[in-house]
């Protein structure tokens, strides 16, 4: 027994150790090096047995021997304890925690898909103010004070002054030089998007196509197709010699393009005071409807036309020199067909079983 000894636990100790790869295993190791017979224990016992000098030289270095062995042995503990526990915390079988995404509405889709038809045919995006004046919404559109095509359109006027004086005024005998100016015209939420026609003609020349997205506004009950506000893309295309024939295709190869080549679409005779001749624009749904016993047959998406030259000679075009179309159709209308959704409300009833459908 000596210093020899000691060094030779130590290294085998220390190797040893070095190869425990889990619980099981360190607790043979303890056993054999610190166990009530472990290797180093009884080293330790038989120091009782040596002389007094061997004991002082060789009893520190064996409890030293032995501190650095119970070390070792609580490290080793803790690790397998600390990556069992990570272990035990990371169980593959437990559900994952959903991290909910927002997306977008389908209007929103809708419309993105319908700017993006338009812009790859050359059309420009033009927007316009939800608060109009009577000039731009009616007057410009050849819809004069008291014309009863106003009934088409059942409006929110705004209570201002103006609108408080033509009321008392029995409306209608103020001149459209008058309405024209912001001053002086009755203020009302837009009713179609056609008013941007007049304000994008006033300030640029022919030739030009562009789509005007946006929101609309119209006074009347709602139900299941109608709403209080909705959408619009209004179209407006001028130029030297457009005809309802470039109409006609543009409109197909929209349609084609939205809802694919089968798409069945029909053009309808049809009146707006600012375009001549007026037409309606169906589509032919081929879907069953959600909703018991409503015929989804032929489905009303657009009012269109060749732009009158009142319309013209409001904005200083010659209509001798100029020609176009113009058309306005209904978002909702066609993210109807398109998601097949029986009921314009939906849209707007910020219900999330709805919303999180797309
Ligand atoms: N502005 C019309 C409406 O809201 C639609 C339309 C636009 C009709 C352009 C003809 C030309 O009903």
């Amino acid at each position: 027994m000596g210093y020899s000894e000691l060094e030779k636990i130590k290294q085998s100790a220390f190797k040893e150790i070095g190869e425990v790869l889990d619980m099981k295993s360190l607790e043979l190791w303890r056993i054999k090096y610190l166990g009530r017979k472990g290797k180093l224990t009884q080293v330790l016992r038989s120091l009782k047995s040596l002389s007094d000098s061997q004991k002082r030289e060789i009893g520190p270095q064996a409890n030293s021997l032995k501190k650095k062995l119970e070390e070792l042995f609580t490290q080793k503990n803790q690790s397998f304890k600390t990556s069992h526990n990570q272990r035990s915390s990371f169980d593959i079988s437990i559900p994952g925690k959903k991290i909910t995404l927002g997306h977008l509405h389908p209007l929103t889709k809708t419309e993105q898909k319908i700017r993006e038809i338009f812009l790859s045919m050359g059309f420009s995006i033009v927007t316009g103010p939800e608060i109009e004046s009577e000039y731009y919404n009616f007057d410009a559109l050849n819809i004069p004070p008291n014309h009863p095509a106003r009934d088409m359109w059942n409006t929110f006027w705004l209570k201002t002054q103006i609108n408080a004086d033509q009321n008392a005024d029995k409306r209608g005998n103020i001149s459209v030089n008058q309405r024209k100016n912001p001053h002086k015209s009755a203020l009302l939420l837009r009713t179609h998007t056609s008013p941007v026609q007049i304000r994008y003609m006033e300030t640029h020349q022919p030739p030009f196509q562009i789509i005007v997205p946006g929101r609309v506004f119209r006074y009347e009950a709602t139900d299941a197709s109608h709403e209080i506000n909705f959408y619009q893309v209004e179209g407006l295309m001028v130029g030297k010699d457009i005809s309802l024939a470039n109409f006609k295709f543009i409109i197909e190869e929209f349609l084609k393009k939205l809802f694919g080549n089968k798409v069945q679409f029909r053009f309808r005779p049809s009146y707006f005071p600012f375009v001549e001749p007026g037409l309606e624009v169906d589509i032919k749904i081929n879907q069953k409807s959600k909703i018991k016993n409503q015929n989804l047959g032929w489905l009303e998406v657009m009012g269109a036309g060749m732009v009158h030259p009142r319309v013209f000679e409001a904005v200083h075009y010659n209509p001798r020199d100029w020609q176009g179309f113009a058309f306005g159709l209904g978002l909702e209308r066609i993210a109807m067909i398109q998601y097949n959704i029986p009921d314009i409300r939906l849209f707007y009833s910020s219900d999330l079983r709805f919303i999180r459908q797309f």
